[in-house]
Formats: structure tokens, C-alpha cells, sequence
């Protein structure tokens, strides 16, 4: 309810509590399929602008919750705002926090019948109600922005995973989104392409978007996050600023997870 609010930057939508980069803030979160239990009371803050990096072994939940964070799951327990708006309110407008939400997944999840630009348009035109014109012109300039303005006209299948990475982002930046959810990124693609992504989501850092990230780019975390978070279990083991979770552990369970991520091939003594 705001009577005299800041005027919007031209072209994008104005939308109060959820324009520009937002926090996002969790608070006592359960979740459990039936009888398992998967996520045991996280709490996590992602301040405005910043980057959180959240590792963890397979099956910690860190997908689970980030699934929870845009209610593509429904907690059980708990609460989680971004900016002023209260996800877990049972009243909220679910499609106007998802319109201000990207989340960019292992698998792109691209539109294979239509051509690159139509991936980045069609949402903008759909949810936000843009004309096409606009909507061409803010998808061009976000092809242009990760590296792919002479790819528009193409389809998904006549790229690289690594390309095809960089247009899901493209498209969710088209959202105009407050927050960004990264799940694995990376993880899918050929190892000549992941740089080209990392690099892109290096610059979304600089310019100040707030990015949730899971990831098992260790050096990616160290240079990027502002905080690295390590799950495990369901529960968060570990948390502090990357120079002392990836440098410097305290837990012992972080220990074993970061020598088993940095020196995959080494066979790790049994536990006494
Ligand atoms: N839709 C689901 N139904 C039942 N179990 C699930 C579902 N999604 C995830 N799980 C289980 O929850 C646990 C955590 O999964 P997930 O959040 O994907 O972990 P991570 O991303 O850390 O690997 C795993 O044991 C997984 O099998
Ligand atoms: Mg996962």
C-alpha cells in the first residue's frame, strides 16, 4: 500500500516490497515427503544484494529448499519472506512472487519448438503483460548481456548446454527478477562450457543481484559468495564467509564433504 512510491526505472514493472534486489529470509523451515523428513529446521538469510552459496552432499535437501523458496514445494513448517513479502503467508499471491523469482536449474528447461528469443519473450508477454516489442527488446539485450545476440533466431538444439545454460538465464532476466535461484548450473554441462556460465553469473553478482546458488563450484563460492552455507542432513552444519567454511572448516562434517568435492579421486581413509 504505497502512496508515494519511487518512480519504477522505465521498463520495468513496479511491484511494491518485490522491485530491485530483494533479501530473502528463512526461518525455522520443515519439510517432509510422508515420513521422510528432509529439511529440519533450516534457517538462512540472503541479504539484499547478496550472493549465498549453498553445498552439501547428494540428498542434504538444498534442491528441496530452494524448491521451497518460490513454493514449487510446500513447507509444512516455518516461514520465508523475500523483500516484504511473506512466501508462507497462506493468503499470498504465489504468481506475483514467482513473476519477481528466477530460477535457473541443472536442466535448462527450454522450449525446444521455439527459437531462443521466443524463450525469452513468451513469459514477459504471458505474466507480465508486455507488448511483443518491448518484450523482444529487453530478451535482445539479455541474449546480448550473457554473450548470445547473434543467437536468437535459433533453437535450443542447435546449442551447446553451455549456451543453452546462458539463454535460461537470459530468460529469466528478462523477468526482471529481485532474487535468483541457481540449482547446480553447472552440473549438466560439458566442462569447456562451464566457465562461459560462471562468468555470466559472476557479472549478476557484481551488478548487485541477490543469488541463492547451489553449487559444487568450490571456486566459484570462495570468489563470489558473500556466505557459504553447508547442508547436510537437512539441517545447516556450517555457515560463515566462504574464506573460513572452504578454507578453514570447523565441522568435521564439512571436512569430509570439502576433501571428497576437492580431491575427488582420493580414497578416503575409513572413519576410526
Ligand atoms: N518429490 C519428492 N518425493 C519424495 N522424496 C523426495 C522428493 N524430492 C526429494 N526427495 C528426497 O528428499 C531428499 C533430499 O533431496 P534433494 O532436496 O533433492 O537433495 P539435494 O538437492 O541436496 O541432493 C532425498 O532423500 C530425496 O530422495
Ligand atoms: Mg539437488
Amino acid at each position: 500500500m504505497s502512496t508515494q512510491s519511487p518512480t519504477p526505472r522505465p521498463g520495468r514493472e513496479h511491484a511494491d516490497g518485490l522491485t530491485g534486489a530483494a533479501s530473502v529470509v528463512i526461518e525455522g523451515l520443515h519439510k517432509a515427503y510422508g515420513s521422510l523428513e528432509v529439511l529440519k529446521g533450516i534457517s538462512l538469510t540472503v541479504g539484499a544484494g547478496q550472493v549465498v552459496c549453498l553445498i552439501g552432499p547428494s540428498g542434504s535437501g538444498k534442491s528441496t529448499l530452494l524448491r521451497c523458496v518460490n513454493l514449487l514445494e510446500t513447507p509444512q513448517q516455518g516461514r520465508i519472506t523475500i523483500g516484504d513479502f511473506d512466501v508462507t503467508d497462506p493468503e499470498a499471491d504465489v504468481d506475483r512472487m514467482r513473476r519477481h523469482v528466477g530460477m535457473v536449474f541443472q536442466q535448462f528447461n527450454l522450449f525446444p519448438h521455439l527459437s531462443v528469443l521466443e524463450n525469452c519473450t513468451v513469459a514477459q508477454v504471458k505474466v507480465l503483460k508486455r507488448d511483443r516489442a518491448e518484450a523482444e527488446r529487453i530478451a535482445r539485450g539479455n541474449l546480448e548481456r550473457v554473450g548470445l545476440a547473434e543467437k536468437a533466431d535459433g533453437f535450443p538444439d542447435q546449442l551447446s548446454g553451455g549456451q543453452q545454460q546462458r539463454v535460461a538465464i537470459a530468460r529469466a532476466l528478462s523477468m526482471d527478477p529481485s532474487l535468483m535461484l541457481f540449482d547446480e548450473p553447472t552440473s549438466a554441462l560439458d566442462p569447456e562450457t562451464v566457465g562461459d556460465v560462471l562468468a555470466i553469473m559472476r557479472n549478476l553478482a557484481a551488478e548487485g543481484m541477490t543469488m541463492l546458488v547451489v553449487t559444487h563450484e568450490m571456486e566459484f563460492a570462495r570468489d563470489v559468495a558473500d556466505k557459504v552455507v553447508f547442508m547436510d542432513g537437512g539441517v545447516v552444519v556450517e555457515e560463515g564467509p566462504a574464506a573460513e567454511v572452504i578454507g578453514n572448516p570447523r565441522e568435521p562434517r564439512t571436512q569430509a564433504f570439502l576433501s571428497r568435492v576437492l580431491n575427488p579421486t582420493q580414497v578416503e581413509a575409513p572413519e576410526q
